[in-house]
């Protein structure tokens, strides 16, 4: 494995030829805020937070999808990086409810945690919140809280890149881009296996198991919920 080295933030570190320069950071113990990129899955660079500065590059761009190179000379932390990162967040949060604590993924959110690292204020930044008509459903397995979504597609990822299922899509609708299942059909009658990859990797309480249930320790497992046409998912767990 052909190692390249590079300097991060005046860090000189070594990265593996072909890897992406985020996740080059976060294995030399250098974090870079993200919240859309997961490790198992194609980076798709849409919350933009994980922004840097290159040196000879005019332009700032996303460590995710930047692969590294030899003598590459990154910036994390320049004025510019953060005033565009803090302006990525506020849009991010401008259309997110403010009752965290009533969220089940209080203490446990990505984006709340992101937020407390960037030292964020919520009321600032929610001063410029806008009504949000995303959908809110929830099945027997799968508790829905669309409004807590921050769109960073992983799930949508997940189930078509990690499952090979493809049931979710990013959706639009009047002018408004929401994530749901293809044709905005109930879970049950869409091609959702209930695996529970989507529960996996979503940052925020937008997706969420119904109190444990794809947990192995769970009363409510899920090998005893019946499903409709022999799901694979009672045999196929990961
Ligand atoms: Fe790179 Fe979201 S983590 S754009």
């Amino acid at each position: 494995m052909k190692k390249i080295r590079l300097k991060i933030d005046g860090y000189n570190i070594e990265a593996i030829e072909g890897q992406n320069l985020l996740q080059a950071a976060l294995d030399a113990g250098i974090y870079i805020p993200h919240l859309c990129y997961h490790p198992d899955l194609t980076p798709s660079g849409s919350c933009k937070l994980c922004a840097v500065e290159v040196e000879g590059q005019s332009d700032i761009v996303q460590s995710c999808e930047t692969i590294v190179e030899e003598g590459m000379v990154v910036s994390t932390k320049t004025e510019e990086v953060n005033k565009l990162r803090m302006l990525s967040l506020e849009l991010m949060l401008a259309s997110h409810p403010k009752d965290c604590t009533s969220c089940d993924k209080y203490l446990n959110c990505e984006l709340q945690a992101l937020m407390q690292y960037m030292g964020v204020s919520h009321s600032r930044l929610r001063d410029i919140e806008k009504e949000n008509t995303r959908i809110a459903v929830s099945d027997n397995l799968i508790k829905k809280e669309m409004q807590r979504c921050i769109q960073c597609g992983r799930c949508v990822k997940v189930c078509e890149e990690y499952r090979g299922v493809k049931a979710l899509s990013i959706n639009k609708k009047n002018d408004e881009t929401y994530i749901n299942t293809i044709g905005d059909k109930l879970m049950i009658d869409s091609d959702c296996r209930f695996c529970g990859a989507c529960v996996e990797v979503c940052p925020t309480g937008a997706i969420q198991d119904m109190k444990g249930i794809f947990s192995k320790d769970s009363p409510k497992n899920m090998a005893l919920v019946p499903c409709k046409n022999d799901c694979p998912a009672h045999t196929d767990i990961p």
